[in-house]
């Protein structure tokens, strides 16, 4: 069931959420499968109603760097840590290794987390009261595409939870996922272009990112991917398809998951006509999860 973010239904999502139970939750990228990040009745539920392989750890949300400090070796990952931070509130998502065990429950064993504090000011309000870490994956199926509606949400998981609805004007796109296990490395692009990060630690863009590199633990599985087959031509097709124009990358970026959920419910092709240049945001992004959703490009 969808539910308004008036004051007395946060603070009943608080509760539901402190009784170690699952919501779904409002994010500045996508919507989020929301739990105790140290419960592990919490986390073993979404695991289960995302069908979400039992060796993919989970993104954990904080409300300020002070909560994330006191779970995450935060100081001690120095300057560089703390200049990216610098993008909190916001779509940047740090690997950094555990302070507090339990939080290992969300991160499927392993002895890192990924934190990011989030600036959609729902989900930050709802964290401040929380005043504890929020385990959320997207709030999809596991390899569907990622909610960016409050109905979406509702659509994967039929009832089974409840859904506080933000306000549906979001990035639509995930968070980028940055390991700060080593030298700075992007396991996964995303909302925040990775030019950014790199102005903001004085290095050239490429030690960032190469391309064989981008690799959450999540990528060996299939991802963001709608039913139907996808093509991205700028051809006329000759077959009955769903075809998808988009103003320009910004707009398709927004409304991606959305446009794909809308034409996979139409049981037909879905043509992507656009002029892509993976050289720029936020191109590169929406072509990196066209990739991983076995796109193909004519
Ligand atoms: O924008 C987002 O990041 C959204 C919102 C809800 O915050 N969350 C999200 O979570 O996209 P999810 O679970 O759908 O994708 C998280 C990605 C996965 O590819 C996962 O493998 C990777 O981040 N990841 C999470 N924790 C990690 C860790 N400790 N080490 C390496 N990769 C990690
Ligand atoms: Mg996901």
């Amino acid at each position: 069931m969808i539910i308004e973010a008036t004051s007395v239904n946060i603070l009943r999502v608080v509760e539901i959420l402190l009784a170690e139970d699952v919501v779904g939750i409002p994010t500045e990228t996508v919507y989020g499968l929301g739990g105790l990040a140290t419960s592990a009745k919490a986390v073993r539920k979404i695991y289960c109603l995302k069908n979400r392989p039992a060796d993919n750890p989970l993104i954990t949300h904080f409300c300020s760097v002070n909560l994330v400090n006191k779970y995450v070796k935060f100081e001690e990952a120095g300057q560089i840590a703390e200049r990216l931070a610098s993008l909190w509130p916001g779509p940047l998502t740090l690997i950094l290794p555990i302070r507090d065990e339990r939080l290992r429950v969300s991160t499927a064993g392993l002895d890192y987390c990924g934190v990011r504090i989030p600036s959609h000011p729902i989900c930050l309000e709802l964290l401040d009261q929380l005043d504890e870490p929020l385990a959320a994956p997207s709030a999809n199926k596991s390899g569907y595409c990622s909610p960016t509606k409050a109905q979406h949400v509702e659509d994967d998981f039929e009832g089974k939870i409840l859904v506080l609805k933000g306000d549906d004007d979001i990035l639509g796109i995930e968070s980028t996922v940055v390991s700060l296990v080593g030298r700075p490395r992007i396991l996964r692009l995303g909302a925040v272009p990775y030019e950014t990060l790199a102005e903001l630690l004085s290095i050239d863009p490429a030690e960032l990112i190469m391309e064989s590199e981008i690799m959450a633990p999540g990528k060996k599985y299939k991802h963001y991917s709608p039913r139907q087959k996808v093509m991205v031509s700028n051809q006329s097709p000759h077959f009955d398809c769903c075809v998808i124009k988009p103003k320009n990358t910004l707009e398709l970026m927004k409304n991606f998951y959305s446009i794909l959920r809308e034409a996979d419910k139409l049981n037909k092709t879905i043509v992507i006509s656009c002029e892509l240049d993976p050289r720029r945001f936020p191109d590169y992004v929406v072509f990196d999860r066209l990739k991983k959703m076995g796109a193909e490009f004519a």
